[in-house]
Formats: C-alpha cells, structure tokens, sequence
C-alpha cells in the first residue's frame, strides 16, 4: 500500500478508519448478489395451501443500478417467509445493529415490510408467522390507521409493542430502515440514516412491571377538604327574589279583533320568559380556605418489579428472517445488515441507498410519466386537464379500498395482524 510518509496526519487518518472498519463485527451482511439463494432458505408454511408466495430476485421496475437486485415478492394474497442463518451471537455488553432497505414498487395499501431476528435453533423450512422470535422491525401499513415503523421486542416469551408512535415512508422508493439497540438499554430507530425516535426500552416498551405503583392500602383521609369552592356563607337571598315570577303576560301581544268574550271567554295575553327572572337563587361560591388540594394515591415501590439491566440482551441471536402477508406484491427488500457498529452501518446505507437514490428516482419519475401516456394513448379523446382530473378519482378509489381493508385490521394491534387474514 503507498502510504505518502511525508503526511503524517494522513497516515493517522488511514490507521483511524481501518480501525474503525476493524472494529466492527458483521455478523450478517446480504446485497443479494449472485449467489445470494445458498444463504436463504424459502420456508414451506402456507405452500400446502397453495397460499405462499415466490419470490422474485430483481433489481424492479425502477432503480438506480440494474445490476443491484434484491428480493420482491411477486404474487398478491400471499404469505412469505424466508430466512438466513447466522453465527449465533450475544448482544451483551454490545450494540446491537438491525439495518434493511425496503421498497413498495406497489402502491401498497395493505402489507407489511418488516423483518425479524430470531434465537436458538429454527427449522428454517417451517418458519412462518407462529414461529417465536426476537425483534420484529419495520415498516407496515395497512389502509389510513396503520402507518407506523414496528419494533416489537420479545422478552421472557411475551412481545412487546413499542409505544410510541413511528411514522414510516410510504412512497414507492427505497428506504433504509435501522434499529439500534444499546448495551445501557436505550435505543434509536433510523430511517435513511436520520434519526425518527429514540429513548430508553425502560420507559418505551412495557417490558418490565412499573417500578411505582399507587398504594392500594392508602385511602384519601375523613377530613381530607378537596373542594375548591364552597358557597358563601355570608351571602344572603335578596329580598323578594322568590317573587319574581319565571313568566309574564306578552305587552305586546293584543287581543284579536275577532276575538269574542261570550263565546272564546275572557282574553288572556300569552306569557312569555320573564327577562328578571335568573333562576332558583343559589350563594355565590367562594375559595374554600380549608382546601387541602386534590387528594392523590401515594406511589409505592412495586413489590413485582424485579430490575433487569439486561433488558436489552438477546443471547442468542441467530436468524434473520422476513415473514408477510401482502394483499398486493412488490415490495423489495435488499442490503440486510446486523452488526455490532452504527457507523459501519451508516456507510452502507451511504454505499448502497444513498449512491442509488437520486437515479432511483429519476427511474421512478420516468416510469410515472411512461403510464400516464400509456393511459393517454388508450383514451385518446381525453384532454389533459380531464386525464388529470381521473387519475384524482384513481388516487381517491385506492384509497378508499385501503380503508375497508384497514377496517378489517385495526383492532388488531398485535404482531402478527397480517396472520389472522
Ligand atoms: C420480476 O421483476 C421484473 C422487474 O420488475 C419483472 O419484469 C418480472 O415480470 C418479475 N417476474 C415475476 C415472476 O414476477
């Protein structure tokens, strides 16, 4: 290697980064080049009811490099599940990297694009939608209500959602999504290398018990005053104010000319609402000098927490794996990362997604402006502003039907919402 001697500072910076590349361990790393079919292994579950899906190895209809392909899904009303093994690995004590590239060439309106880790030991030809897992990361969507990015972590056998809300991307382009999970239990979700959420998993998953809860043996003390306002005790009903009648007789209203006192009896004015009248009388209410505040519940340590700075460890890491359900094909998925160093995989998001995007959607823009003269073509009598016009009522059609599907999936806020269809 020609190291220009004369620039030490240089030599430095050359030591820094092979370090810094030395450093980090890769466990699983997969462009999906040629080849890419001897590390995964296609899943039979749902192949017996003819309900599982192919797979197709494509760089799709638009990108920024033919010759960089991932995995799409095909066929629509499909289950998938495919999955890759890896050295098992510990995150104790270490940073816990998950990265993948997602693309829905479909306009997806109902599907997910997520992917999982796994631990121990998995028959790799049944993995389906039951099979146990560690973390399930990524984007899903499902008509107008489901929109988010999923980090579902398993802890002593039960998943836990992640609570707060993560918008994902859901335009027809390529996009990197990462979850980092670190050795002091905090966390940070990524997409396109840029930093949407972050926190701790104590507080943002429901993984453990709370630390404090309300005392169920403490009650709000007898002589406990919350009452803000009480009425005043000095302020007394004004004289006459009961005679004050609700009614009275409408002046304005006159006896009609026909109206005869023999046969209609005598002529009475209509009431109407008395203006005086201001209701039963009531004392105006005062601050209540005796007011103690509002009596809250003392917290209490929880006798059923039991701290696990451990939170974060899975011992035994060994599977990457994608599992859908896709009412409509052609989402891709491609650079699956799982390492121990958010710079390494900060560059190859950079290598990968960032050198691609602007051609990708240059390519994508071009593929748009391609199907709107097919359509142009087919109806010819169309002016432009009509086309526009309809494509509108297309966008509204889609999205209509994305909602009754949603309407079948929202109350399933669970893991595996894709399963039950
Ligand atoms: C695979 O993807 C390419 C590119 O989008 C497409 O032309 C081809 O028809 C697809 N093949 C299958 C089997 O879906």
């Amino acid at each position: 290697m020609a190291i220009p001697r004369e620039n030490p500072h240089f030599l430095g910076l050359i030591v820094l980064s092979l370090l810094a590349i030395a450093s980090a361990e890769v466990l699983f790393e997969e462009r999906f080049e040629d080849g890419w079919e001897n590390q995964w292994v296609k899943s039979d579950w749902k192949k017996d009811e003819n309900m599982a899906g192919e797979w197709n190895y494509t760089s799709g209809k638009w990108n920024g490099d033919h010759n960089d392909k991932g995995i799409q899904t095909s066929e629509d009303h499909r289950f998938y599940a495919i999955s890759a093994e890896f050295p098992e690995f510990s995150n104790k004590d270490k940073t816990l990297v998950f990265q993948f590239s997602v693309k829905h060439e479909q306009k997806l309106d109902c599907g997910g694009g997520y992917m999982k880790l796994l631990s121990g030991e998995v028959d790799q030809k049944k993995f389906g939608g039951d099979t146990p897992y560690s973390i399930m990361f990524g984007p899903d969507i499902c008509g107008y209500s489901t929109k988010k990015v999923h980090a579902i972590l398993t802890h002593s056998g039960s998943n836990h959602l992640i609570k707060k809300d993560v918008p994902c991307e859901t335009d027809q382009l390529t996009h990197v999504y990462t979850f980092i999970l670190r050795p002091d239990a905090t966390y940070s979700i990524l997409i396109d290398n840029v930093e949407k959420q972050s926190g701790s998993l104590f507080t943002d998953w429901d993984i453990l018990p709370p630390k404090k809860i309300k005392d169920p043996e403490a009650k709000k003390p007898e002589d406990w005053d919350d009452k803000e306002y009480i009425p005043d005790p000095e302020d007394k009903k004004p004289e006459g104010y009961d005679d004050i009648p609700k009614e009275i007789p409408d002046s304005d209203a006159k006896k009609p000319e026909d109206w005869d006192d023999e046969e209609d009896g005598e002529w009475t004015a209509p009431t109407i609402a008395n203006p005086e009248y201001k209701g039963p009388w009531e004392p105006k209410k005062i601050k209540n000098p005796n007011y103690k505040g509002k009596w809250k519940t003392p917290m209490i340590d929880n006798p059923d927490f039991k701290d696990d700075p451990d939170i974060y460890v899975y011992p035994k890491l060994k599977y990457v794996g994608i599992e859908l359900w896709q009412v409509k094909s052609g989402t891709m998925f491609d650079n699956v990362l799982v390492c121990d160093d958010p710079e390494y995989a900060k560059k190859l998001a950079e290598e990968t997604w960032g050198k691609h995007k602007d051609a990708e959607k240059a390519a994508f823009d071009e593929a748009e402006k391609k199907k709107e003269e097919e359509e142009a073509k087919d109806d010819p009598l169309d002016s432009d502003e009509e086309k526009e016009d309809n494509e509108d009522d297309d966008a509204e059609g889609d999205d209509a039907d994305s909602e009754t599907k949603s309407d079948t999936d929202k109350d399933d806020d669970d893991d595996d919402i894709h399963d039950e269809l």
